[in-house]
């Protein structure tokens, strides 16, 4: 099958389309002949090395670890899903961006999401949806974000607009228009986050959400002043020494399927800012790794 593939870590131009043999559906997994996939963080991460001493690659390695397609092999156990369904989903911690790949959790694809839209919903709605899990009932609460324009963010403030929360979200000024199409309160990240949030919820925040590369963790602290309500997906070393919760998201299909039913009720649009084909993975990865924004990759 084509896949991409790096043959050793570095610079996105490790990253070459080639031929590679195909995976298939074990136990409690299905294949999926991949329509489009998206880039995340830990793709970079992965591909770059910065992993290798926690999460090494057999190489040469496929990166990606979201997609969506259609289902071609269904493996043993699995009563959910049959031959032709088009679904979204997670495979293992590598190895979707190729033609073919193995799903460990999955969803079907709501009505009105493009396929762009569900490549892009696997990571970002499994770690948002495992977060807000962590912080119990929001109805009626306030709730802080800290990187509310991003893939995590922003499908993190969708379920937590959805369950009744008022959400208050940091982006640069650029994303203030999107984040207030959302429904959230828009502000900047940087110094002073606690005087602005201040001025936005002068009645408190209840909880806080860190999913930004930033370290603002003390600072969410300080505003909810109680570290069983603050989550970060990023920062294990200050989770651990301010003692709050760090959530990884986990391959469940019922997180996935959360997401897609607030998709069909017109809820949760996963974001999407540049779309590009299999063969341009190397420009895929750099705007990726520049902060760009969610990258696509569409198969031709
Ligand atoms: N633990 C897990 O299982 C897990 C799973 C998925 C992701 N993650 C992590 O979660 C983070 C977000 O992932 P993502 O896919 O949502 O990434 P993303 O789409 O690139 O979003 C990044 C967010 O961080 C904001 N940001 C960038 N620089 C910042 C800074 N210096 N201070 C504050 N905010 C800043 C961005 O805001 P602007 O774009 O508006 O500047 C954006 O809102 C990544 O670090 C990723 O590694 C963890």
């Amino acid at each position: 099958m084509r896949a991409v593939r790096f043959h050793s870590y570095g610079t996105p131009d490790v990253l070459v389309v080639e031929d590679a043999p195909e995976p298939h559906a074990g136990g409690g997994s299905v294949r999926i002949r991949v329509h489009a996939t998206s880039v995340n963080p830990i793709d970079v991460l992965l591909r770059a090395g910065h992993l290798v001493q926690f999460l090494p690659l057999p190489l040469p390695a496929i990166p990606g670890r979201d997609a969506v397609g259609i289902v071609d092999e269904v493996g043993p156990d699995v009563t959910d899903t049959q031959v032709g369904d088009v679904v979204f989903g997670l495979g293992g911690i590598s190895d979707t961006t190729a033609e073919f790949a193995v799903l460990t959790a999955w969803s079907s694809v709501p009505p009105g999401w493009s396929t762009a839209e569900a490549a892009a919903a696997g990571l970002a709605s499994a770690t948002a949806a495992g977060a807000l899990e962590a912080l119990g009932d929001l109805d009626g609460r306030t709730l802080l974000i800290e990187g509310a324009s991003g893939a995590v963010g922003s499908a993190a403030a969708a379920f937590a607009l959805a369950a009744g929360a008022t959400v208050i979200g940091t982006g640069r000024e650029s994303n203030h228009p999107y984040l207030e199409a959302l429904g959230v309160l828009p502000t900047v990240y940087g110094p002073g986050l606690a005087e602005r949030v201040g001025i936005l919820a002068p009645r408190g925040v209840d909880a806080a959400l860190h999913s930004a590369p930033s370290s603002s963790l003390p600072d969410l602290l300080g505003i909810v002043g109680d570290p069983s309500r603050v989550v970060t997906v990023i920062d294990d070393q200050g989770a651990a020494r301010l003692g709050l919760r760090k959530i990884d998201a986990r391959n469940d299909s019922t997180l996935l399927r959360y997401a897609a039913a607030l998709g069909q009720e017109g809820l949760y649009t996963p974001r999407v800012d540049h779309e590009l084909s299999l063969v341009d993975i190397v420009t895929a990865h750099t705007l990726a790794e520049e902060g760009s924004g969610k990258v696509v990759i569409t198969q031709p």
